[in-house]
């Protein structure tokens, strides 16, 4: 078992972080060297048959899809970071959800600023799935809420809040056919018709140019979760959720994909909430990480901080 010194909250208020969350962090946080018994860090074998079995909604909202060229919904953004550089791209608010009288999220208030990848780790069960679903609506919350932007999430349509937030899961459910039919299934559920060179750019930025014809059923892990990344970029995502994206790959698979993710976040300035047992990867990812014990938030902090090396 691992073992982390962790910084703890005082209050759960303390996480209503406005803008320089490490300056702040140092001072709402005290440090409180506390011995957690936590989690292995090898897949738990019983984890995948808990996974949510459904395909993530995607929305090819631009026809622009080079790389090079500035999405309109990332100008629109860019521009709102401008006038209002504080306010969270995703901020909880009291976010708890119960099933049949288990409470899975307990009462979790945290602000992820734009271009922020927080990690969220804890024990296996722990809810980090749970709270990672809330996050874009994939679960209904039965108290708190979600803002998105500042702006409530029950007050936008949920196809347009998950064009909006992204996800991408520990495993990629590809539906069965070409890539392209893949790439191309979200935007045509709204009517879009993606062209072949968008569906090409897209492939090319996530290193399998000229796979547009293969058949999902011959990929490899890592070449169905590239896929899944693609599908999930089409949307200009603000924020991205990514739930252990890399857990079910081989060790060479991991690697690759988790510069692909980085190299994305970074480039698209995107705020990135990344569920992960992986320690390490964590590290290498995210600048803040928040620990979930039964549902609720015990510790939140800098990552090399709250994942200390022990
Ligand atoms: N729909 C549901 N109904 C009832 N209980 C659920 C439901 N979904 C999850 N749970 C339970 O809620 C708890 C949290 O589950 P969750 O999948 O969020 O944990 P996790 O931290 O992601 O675990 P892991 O690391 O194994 O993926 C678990 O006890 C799980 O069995
Ligand atoms: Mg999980």
């Amino acid at each position: 078992m691992s073992q982390y010194n962790l910084y703890m909250q005082p209050q759960p208020k303390t996480f209503d972080i406005q803008i320089g969350h490490i300056a702040l962090t140092n001072v709402h946080f005290h440090r409180a060297h506390v011995r957690v018994t936590f989690f292995r860090q090898d897949a738990n074998p019983g984890r995948r048959n808990r996974e949510p079995r459904m395909f993530e909604t995607t929305i090819v909202r631009n026809a622009n899809l080079n790389g090079n060229v500035e999405y309109p919904a990332e100008a629109g953004r860019n521009a709102s970071a401008d006038r209002s550089p504080e306010v969270p791209t995703l901020e909880t608010r009291n976010l708890s959800r119960a099933v049949s009288g288990k409470v899975l999220v307990d009462g979790i208030s945290v602000q992820i600023p734009p271009g922020e990848v927080l990690a969220v780790v804890g024990p296996s069960g722990a809810g980090k799935s749970s709270f990672l679903r809330l996050l874009n609506r994939l679960d209904e919350p039965t108290g708190g809420t979600v803002l998105l932007t500042g702006e409530d999430y029950r007050e936008i349509a949920p196809r347009e809040l998950r064009r909006r937030v992204g996800m991408v899961m520990q495993t990629a459910y590809l539906f069965p056919g070409t890539v392209a039919a893949n790439i191309a299934f979200g935007p045509r559920q709204r009517g879009e018709i993606l062209s072949t060179e968008q569906i090409a750019a897209l492939l090319d930025r996530v290193g399998l140019g000229g796979y547009q014809d293969r058949n999902v059923s011959n990929l490899s892990g890592g070449e169905a979760q590239r896929v899944s990344v693609a599908r999930t970029l089409a949307n200009a995502p603000e924020g991205l959720l990514l739930d252990e994206p890399t857990s079910a790959l081989d060790e060479a698979s991991v690697r690759g994909i988790e510069e692909l993710l980085l190299g994305i976040i970074q480039e698209r300035r995107m705020t990135c909430v990344i569920v992960t047992h992986n320690r390490a990867q964590a590290a290498r990812i995210a600048s803040r990480t928040m620990v979930l014990e039964a549902g609720r938030l015990v510790a939140i902090g800098p990552t090399k901080e709250v994942l200390h090396a022990g």
